[in-house]
């Protein structure tokens, strides 16, 4: 029976614990060895499945396991020729934040320096992306997130316009609600309406024009429609970097529309939000300060470590409205009533939890304070300004080819392509045969563990998708990748034509 006088849980002799892990860390980001986690599957999966411990197996053989067992077989996103989907693996003095968070900043409240660089680095990511300063920002667990929390601001608002108040009296009343949107918008936009009762339907999908580019005439009709039929406008969302392409959205226009229809403009800028500090990009990006609501991801192209979203918000006092979670004894009541603050623990800081939809959070405002005040303005800006243009390197790699082809504008940092053998070109190219060639491809790319992009499709076609975020890729990785696919294209096609 047991019958403890102290906590089972080794709480001291962090040094130790962390340096028995480093070498292990320290040779993962070497990215030296090939991709364990997939050849040892077996091996470690069956290793880690124990049952749960009835006596716990200790603090040195359970930092054993992740030095031994977690950490070689962890994910490679960090890996330079790694560009995949929109994420990669932080960089170090982020980490080094997080990590110093977790012990000293372990909650976001009181009177701390955490909680107070939670405030400075969001007032850091305005004054960054060009914002005014009056607008309302949030850090939340990633883009996801930050959408539906400016879309719960969105709804509060157009409400609100109707004399309804949805955040306490719920959407009962409210009549046939629509979000708008390009057909490339992020699907997080879809959940965002459903959680927020809207529903997904209520999201219309809108065509794009050639660029894949929200089609505004389109917008404009769709209004004009939904207006006679009694319909609510929620809002607009545009994209600044669509997760497909890169695409922009015309902001510009868009702005005016909603403007004149008086419905609230959601940017989505999660993936290409800080390109605006990109000069080549900035002027399709800059009516994007003039939105009612923005959402960007630092835990992307700002690299801290994943579960940072942020989410800025023209009105604070709508913002919330909307999230508020009414104020409560046991957490404001226990902040010092007279202002005086002789503890850390007399006031509960800068609060967000009336802004956000949580109230305990790891403090995430460090890792964007690090990153920022490591590298500063400048070289956020030199990052995405050399991202951007690996991409348009790589198309003009991909249009100086004779066997590859550019399949959407590079607006951005992402690069659309596919490999077309030279019997498949023009008019005897067959979509389905064309799409497993090159779906073939790219799982060959994944295997040799060299040149790691994702996929989408653009009009019923696969094509492969690198998204460079990622600040270990350098020039090489851009030459590399198009040789790989040229190379790897003409032995798949070849072997294909052997079988056949
Ligand atoms: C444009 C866009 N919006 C939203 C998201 C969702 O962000 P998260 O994965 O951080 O939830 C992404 C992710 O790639 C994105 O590219």
């Amino acid at each position: 029976m047991l019958n403890p006088t102290t906590d089972p849980s080794v709480t001291t002799s962090l040094a130790e614990a962390i340096q028995s892990l480093l070498p292990a860390l320290e040779d993962f980001m070497r990215f030296e060895d090939q991709d364990l986690a997939a050849s040892q599957y077996p091996e470690w999966s069956t290793s880690l499945n124990e049952p749960l411990p009835e006596r716990g197996r200790g603090a040195e053989t359970t930092l054993r396991i992740l030095k031994d067992m977690v950490i070689p077989h962890g994910l490679r996103t960090g890996a330079p020729g790694f560009a995949g989907w929109v994420t990669t693996m932080p960089t170090v003095v982020p980490v080094a934040a997080a990590f110093s968070a977790s012990i000293a900043g372990a909650q976001r409240y009181w009177l701390q320096t955490f909680n107070y660089l939670e405030r400075l680095a969001l007032e850091w990511l305005k004054e960054l992306l060009g914002l005014p300063v009056s607008y309302q920002g949030t850090f939340s667990s990633g883009g996801s997130t930050a959408n539906l929390i400016a879309l719960a601001a969105a709804r509060q608002w157009a409400c609100e316009q109707r004399g309804l108040d949805p955040s306490r009296d719920g959407l009962e009343t409210l009549v046939k609600p629509r979000l708008y949107a390009s057909d490339q918008v992020h699907h997080v936009v879809g959940r965002a309406a459903g959680v927020l009762g809207l529903g997904r339907s209520a999201l219309i999908s809108l065509p794009t024009d050639d660029a894949l580019r929200l089609d505004v005439g389109a917008l404009r009709d769709q209004l004009r429609r939904d207006k006679t039929d009694g319909c609510t406008p929620i809002a607009v969302i545009a994209s600044a970097g669509t997760v497909n392409t890169g695409a922009i959205d015309p902001i510009g226009d868009i702005l005016e529309v909603c403007r004149k229809e008086q419905v609230w403009l959601h940017v989505d800028g999660a993936y290409g939000g800080f390109a605006i500090l990109d000069p080549e990009v900035a002027p399709l990006m800059h009516d994007l300060v003039e939105a009612d609501s923005l959402a960007v991801d630092p835990h992307k192209w700002l690299a801290v470590p994943l579960g940072c979203g942020a989410t800025f918000v023209r009105d604070r006092a709508l913002l919330g409205r909307a999230l508020t979670m009414e104020p409560a004894e046991y957490l404001e009541g226990s902040a010092s009533q007279d202002e005086t603050i002789g503890s850390q623990f007399d006031g509960l800081g800068y609060t967000f939890h009336d802004f956000n939809l949580e109230q305990s959070a790891r403090s995430r405002g460090v890792t964007v304070w690090a990153a920022l005040n490591e590298i500063g303005t400048e070289g956020i800006r030199s990052r995405v300004t050399l991202h951007n243009s690996f991409a348009l390197h790589l198309a003009e790699l991909v249009e100086a080819s004779p066997v590859l082809e550019l399949l959407a504008p590079v607006t951005l940092s992402i690069c659309c392509f596919r490999y077309v053998p030279t019997d498949l070109q023009g008019a005897n190219g067959n979509t389905e045969t064309l799409n497993n060639l090159n779906r073939e491809i790219l799982m060959r790319l994944h295997r040799e563990h060299h040149h790691i992009p994702s996929s989408t499709k653009i009009n019923g076609q696969l094509a492969i998708r690198p998204c460079y975020i990622n600040p270990r890729t350098t020039l090489s990785d851009v030459d590399g990748l198009a040789e790989a696919v040229e190379r790897i294209g003409k032995e798949t096609w070849a072997h294909s034509a052997a079988a056949d």
